[in-house]
């Protein structure tokens, strides 16, 4: 494995447990249904998965993946961080939902899983940690079954060229847009979710992907590109001076004169025929 992709996995596996407590995830909230337990893009987009077989990629302590089950999918949920999965395990059976969790690195599932599905799926925060996205895009059409879709919400490449650090004030042209092996290292403060988390992973490595190479490494990958929405919008607080249109609505924007002017998001979803 790449050692950066090693050095990522253990920083998955420290922020796991604080993900679980965090109130960015607020897990009491997604069980008792206080709150959406799916952003509802994703709903709108990926449509009824009742009876589907779906398959999450990168689907972290799998709250996602349990709430497309909640929704009638038999589902299977994957991911690098053996802390993710035994968490995602331990939901599955505390909320009684059907669901099989694999540890697996994306570049690496086909040695670890069997079968295609009807629905692939990855959203919001995956692709950045993969340094070889020609290769995630021939794993995600080899799970894919004839007749069946890929699905991924991601925050939009054009948006993590900006400065997002905590100082930022304003947009600011800071990172590559480019793709580039080398990734981007950021020294560790903490966790997204709970900056003052105590953790000790030095350094999380991140990979620049431009739209160019998202939709021409599924083209290659032998996939139809059904469409590429793009959003001036993101779920998250992405830059600090970031909006959100009301409290708790999860839908974050760029402050006038900004807003609007640009994509944070995208939506994509393609078929096998
Ligand atoms: C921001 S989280 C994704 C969150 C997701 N949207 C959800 O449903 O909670 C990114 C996930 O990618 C996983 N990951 C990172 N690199 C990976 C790889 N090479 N293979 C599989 N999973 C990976 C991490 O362990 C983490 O759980």
């Amino acid at each position: 494995m790449d050692p950066r992709v090693a050095a990522n996995r253990a920083l998955w596996d420290e922020w796991t447990p604080i993900h679980v407590r965090s109130a960015f995830y607020d897990v009491e909230g997604w069980k008792s249904g206080s709150r959406a337990d799916l952003y509802p893009l994703l709903v709108d987009e990926v449509g009824d998965v009742t009876g589907k077989d779906l398959l999450h990629l990168q689907c972290h302590f799998g709250l996602d993946t349990l709430a497309w089950a909640r929704r009638g999918a038999r589902v299977t949920g994957i991911d690098i961080s053996e802390r993710g999965i035994e968490q995602a395990r331990l939901l599955a059976a505390e909320t009684g939902l059907e669901a099989t969790f694999v540890v697996a690195d994306v570049a690496e599932l086909p040695d670890h899983l069997e079968g295609q599905f009807d629905v692939v799926f990855t959203s919001f925060g995956a692709i950045n940690w993969l340094p070889d996205l020609p290769r995630w895009a021939e794993v995600v059409a080899h799970f894919v079954r004839p007749g069946g879709f890929f699905y991924i919400a991601e925050a939009h490449p054009f948006a993590w060229a900006f400065d997002d650090d905590d100082t930022a004030t304003e947009l600011r042209l800071h990172y590559h847009y480019w793709p580039s092996p080398d990734p981007l290292v950021f020294p560790n403060e903490g966790s997204y979710a709970d900056p003052d988390a105590p953790v000790e992973a030095p350094f999380e490595y991140a990979w620049q992907h431009s739209m160019g190479e998202i939709v021409s490494s599924l083209a290659a990958a032998g996939l139809r590109i059904e469409y590429l929405h793009e959003h001036p919008w993101v779920p998250w607080k992405m830059f600090p001076f970031m909006v959100e249109t009301e409290p708790g609505s999860g839908v974050w924007r760029l402050p006038e004169p900004d807003d609007a002017r640009l994509p944070l998001l995208f939506s994509l979803k393609a078929t096998k025929p």
